[in-house]
């Protein structure tokens, strides 16, 4: 939302379009420097935004407090105000309320601009979560969150960052001058969402889950993956299996027609089995990946691998028009807190949902410059480095934000 009144901008506007000429010089110069000063005023517009924070389970409180507090910087260097409610999912939420997500969880997150969450879910063999059915754990609350919120396009980076070159496991020849990818995995169809039960035929235990995609899930992620890699490098590398798969085939046919509107991009089709020995075998060939929700699931955990640490890397899930969540793309686990994918994932709040693009390029900046001076979370730590904590790490990219 802009808060500033922009109509006596477009009346000053009007005045000077028709009376320019009639102005004497000294008349003119005061125009001209009032619209100088107007357009600065405009690039500077001030923003009020609402955010629903889910702080979520495990490391989730640690690391989603510290990205309010770079967001927090954002709004003091540049005068914004977001303003933020809190919401309970997953495990948070099973303890207080017994389901791990409620409709007025759903309700605050809906009229909020973005959601930015931190992480859910713990240890399945030990949390009493997990004795719970399985549509009652924590799991099953991101899962209905995605579907509530109409979350279909899920967007995650796998980045090399220079600084880390030494935790990404593949030789140098491999890793060249680095890679830099984006996984499009569409979140809301698929095996996921459809129709599921365990039953006993003639005494033998059976399982169904049905894989289901129609045309329209289809389109509207391929456009997704297209408009990006318009902003990218212009491909798109659409995976799918589809020399067994009726949806897959359907993909294929899909992702054609809609790349037929962009001539620009280039695109493949790599089937999935293919992908995953790509993936280590040449990383560099992958700009935008397109894919389905089972296989973009297990896609994005093997390219996060091979950037060294899931502990850096952002994603974002987003609903038609601006409105996404934006969380870090590993899970809670208790031992290792490392802030800079939940600070990057809001980085790209700003980016996708506020169009806050000089604020997000800003984040990303601050986060390069700390890994350049050799602060290392233990998750990517190497010899040499200085290792902090969470919160460390934290206020260190703070004080990039000057
Ligand atoms: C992810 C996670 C979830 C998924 C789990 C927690 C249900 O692995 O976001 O990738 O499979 O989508
Ligand atoms: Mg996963």
């Amino acid at each position: 939302m802009v808060r500033n009144d922009c109509g006596s901008a477009f009346l000053i506007g009007t005045f000077v379009f028709f009376h320019f000429n009639r102005l004497k010089s000294v008349g003119k110069c005061v125009i001209i420097i009032t619209i100088t000063q107007l357009e600065y005023f405009l690039e500077e517009i001030i923003m009020d935004y609402k955010i629903a924070l889910i702080p979520g389970d495990g490391i989730g409180p640690e690391i989603v407090g510290e990205a309010k507090k770079v967001l927090d910087k954002v709004c003091e260097k540049y005068g914004h105000s977001f303003s933020y409610s809190e919401v309970l999912l997953g495990g948070a939420s099973i303890d207080v309320h017994g389901v791990p997500l409620t409709d007025e969880a759903i309700a605050t997150a809906k009229s909020s601009d973005a959601v930015l969450m931190g992480s859910i879910g713990g240890d399945a063999k030990t949390s009493p979560w997990y004795k719970l059915e399985p549509s009652k754990r924590p799991e099953a609350g991101l899962l209905a969150i995605r579907k509530a919120l109409n979350l279909f396009a899920n967007l995650r980076p796998a980045y090399l960052y220079n600084e880390l070159k030494k935790a990404c496991p593949l030789r140098d020849e491999v890793i060249g001058d680095g890679f830099d990818m984006v996984i499009m995995r569409e979140l809301t169809g698929g095996l996921y969402f459809g129709e599921r039960h365990t039953e006993e035929i003639d005494g033998v235990r059976t399982a169904i889950d049905t894989l289901s995609y129609n045309e329209n899930e289809i389109r509207r992620i391929a456009i997704k993956a297209f408009d990006i890699a318009r902003k990218r490098k212009k491909h798109v590398i659409s995976v799918d299996k589809a020399n067994v798969l009726d949806s897959s085939r359907l993909w294929r046919a899909v992702v054609e027609e809609v790349a037929k509107d962009y001539e620009d991009v280039t695109y493949e089709h790599m089937l999935v089995d293919n992908c995953a020995m790509q993936l280590v075998n040449n990383p560099r060939q992958f700009d935008v990946i397109l894919t389905e929700n089972m296989f973009g699931d297990i896609l994005s955990d093997e390219a996060s691998m091979i950037t060294g640490s899931i502990g850096m890397l952002s994603s974002a899930s987003l609903a038609e028009g601006k409105f996404g969540l934006y969380e870090p793309s590993h899970g809670s686990a208790q031992d290792i807190a490392n802030p800079i994918a939940t600070i990057l994932s809001a980085a790209m709040m700003l980016r996708y949902s506020f169009d806050l693009d000089k604020e997000a390029d800003e984040i990303e900046k601050a986060v390069k410059a700390v890994l350049a001076d050799g602060y290392r979370t233990v998750d990517i730590m190497s010899d040499g480095m200085k290792k902090v904590g969470c919160k460390e790490m934290g206020q260190l990219i703070i004080d990039q934000i000057k």
